[in-house]
């Protein structure tokens, strides 16, 4: 009877021990899913075609009262900027600013913006960027207006000479993805070379902006920046 006892205790003790190492592992592939693809403490080096060339963001985004948000003080293709700079090293950031802002007032501002769609207008801008002939790398985040780029970014594009240098696109949307209306980038801004960008839904990079970074990481990480 103690022997049989003893045997028994052995089998709960390998169970019990079996059971919690099978729960451990799968905790750490949970935990290997859900990690960054890239660790911003440490040095986060570019794709090796990138390595010594400058790096620009330039983005357009709007404040005031906005889609499924509400009133923000910050937009959301700016918040992506911002996040993508800071992992990047990015020598500079751009916002792309019209000349005479649109208005915070949503329905005001979707009027505008339908007639610029509609006349395929050309907004005059606030200000250029400095020295483009400097910058190599250009990730190019605008949001999604009408399943197209706002027309301002169009003029932004219009306004320089891209050859030699590369367009990252991002943008966000209402969506999770992108419209396929980045394809026609290098019609507009001469001599561009395109890599693969990133569609963000908007609502969440505001409501989860700890999330949203993981998910530019992960896209940076699959254009070639790594650890
Ligand atoms: C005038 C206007 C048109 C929009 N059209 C679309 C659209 O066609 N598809 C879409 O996914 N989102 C659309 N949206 C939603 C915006 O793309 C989304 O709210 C975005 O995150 C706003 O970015 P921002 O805060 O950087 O300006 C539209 C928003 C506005 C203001």
């Amino acid at each position: 009877m103690k022997k049989l006892l003893s045997i028994l205790a052995l089998v709960l003790l390998l169970c019990a021990s079996g059971c919690s190492s099978a729960g451990m592992m799968m905790d750490s592939a949970d935990n290997n899913e859900n990690a960054p693809a890239l660790d911003i403490t440490r040095p986060i080096h570019p794709p090796a075609d990138f390595a010594g060339r400058r790096v620009l963001i330039a983005f357009f985004s709007r404040t005031g009262e906005n889609f499924e948000v509400g009133f923000i003080e910050k937009g959301n293709t700016h918040v992506v900027a911002d996040d993508i700079a800071e992992i990047v090293h990015a020598d500079d950031i751009f916002e792309i600013r019209t000349r005479a802002p649109y208005p915070d007032d949503y329905q005001e501002m979707t009027r505008i913006a339908k007639q610029e769609q509609a006349a395929q207008a050309r907004p005059p801008l606030a200000a250029r960027v400095e020295d483009m002939a400097q910058y190599d790398v250009i990730f190019l985040g605008y949001p999604i207006w009408y399943q197209d780029l706002p027309m301002p970014v169009y003029t932004f594009l219009e306004s320089y000479d891209f050859t030699g240098k590369i367009i990252i696109p991002f943008c966000t949307g209402s969506g999770n993805t992108m419209t396929g209306k980045e394809d026609e980038i290098p019609h507009f801004a001469r001599g561009a070379q395109m890599r693969p960008g990133l569609g963000i839904q908007g609502k969440r990079v505001h409501n989860n902006p700890d999330q949203t970074r993981l998910e530019v990481m992960s896209w940076l990480s699959s254009l070639g920046y790594a650890n």
